[in-house]
């Protein structure tokens, strides 16, 4: 089965609600495809407006984090139902800028892709190592145990629709590419974990995206290889040059 490539954004914290829109604007005739699925995952501030304002494009919107309780005493956190309420379809979990400056661990990982799967919102779930991890020669036993308990009590039905995407953490924002074999060796890992822990059909039909330091130039050799779904972009999602590699 051929998987449908997904193209997502995360303009992290980016953009104030008026820029957003005006970036938007900017990018919708650029990404128009009917090839991939493309995503804008922004500010949880600029979401309404996001939504509105790619009203009737192909790009789909995504929060760049929420948390795991309904409702209630969390002050400054967003639930999974102002979300959907919102229109919006994607959430980023587990970055690793979340687990770096924000204390978010496997664990909360994990409570956050559940409930994300109980309110119909597809999760983007992040893993990746460090530079003294791939120095180490762990990485790929880091990423599996990421897996493992991102994906503790999700069903198989569940875990076919996810997108996981793999970041190397010395990769992110500076400009230092994983080669594509180090790419598509860990995203192959990452997709025979969830072999192991589901199936082969669902192993087949998760999409497994690439990110860190992703540009124009490096996107079509990185997606073209047999298990790189597609691509997490920061720097490059603010710019045109996102429509490059949308459209790569
Ligand atoms: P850069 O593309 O800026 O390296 O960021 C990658 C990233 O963290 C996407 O989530």
């Amino acid at each position: 089965m051929a998987r449908r490539k997904i193209i997502a954004g995360n303009w992290k914290m980016n953009k104030t609600p008026s820029e957003a829109v005006k970036l938007v604007n900017e990018l919708k005739p650029l990404v128009a495809t009917e090839k991939a699925d493309v995503v804008f995952c922004v500010p949880a501030i600029d979401l309404i407006p996001v939504v509105e304002a790619v009203k009737g494009s192909n790009i789909q919107v995504g929060a760049e984090n929420m948390y795991f309780e309904e409702s209630g005493a969390y002050t400054g956190e967003v639930s999974p139902a102002m979300l959907v309420d919102a229109g919006v379809k994607y959430v980023i979990i587990g970055h690793s800028e979340r687990r770096e400056y924000f204390a978010e661990t496997d664990e909360t990982v994990n409570k956050k892709v559940l409930k994300a799967f109980e309110h119909g919102i597809t999760p983007i779930i992040c893993c990746g190592e460090s530079l003294t991890q791939r120095e180490q020669g762990i990485t790929i036993d880091w990423i599996r145990q990421q897996i493992k308990i991102a994906f503790l009590n999700v069903t198989a039905d569940q875990a076919k629709t996810a997108v996981i995407a793999y970041e190397p953490i010395w990769a992110i924002g500076t400009g230092k590419v994983a080669t594509t074999e180090q790419a598509q060796e860990v995203c192959k890992a990452i997709r025979d974990c969830i072999a192991e822990l589901y199936n082969k059909e669902t192993a087949e039909e998760i999409r497994i995206q690439y990110g860190g330091s992703v540009s124009a130039a490096s996107a079509p050799e990185l997606f073209a290889q047999p298990d790189i779904d597609g691509g997490l972009v920061g720097g490059a999602s603010l710019k045109p040059d996102f429509g490059k590699i949308v459209n790569y």
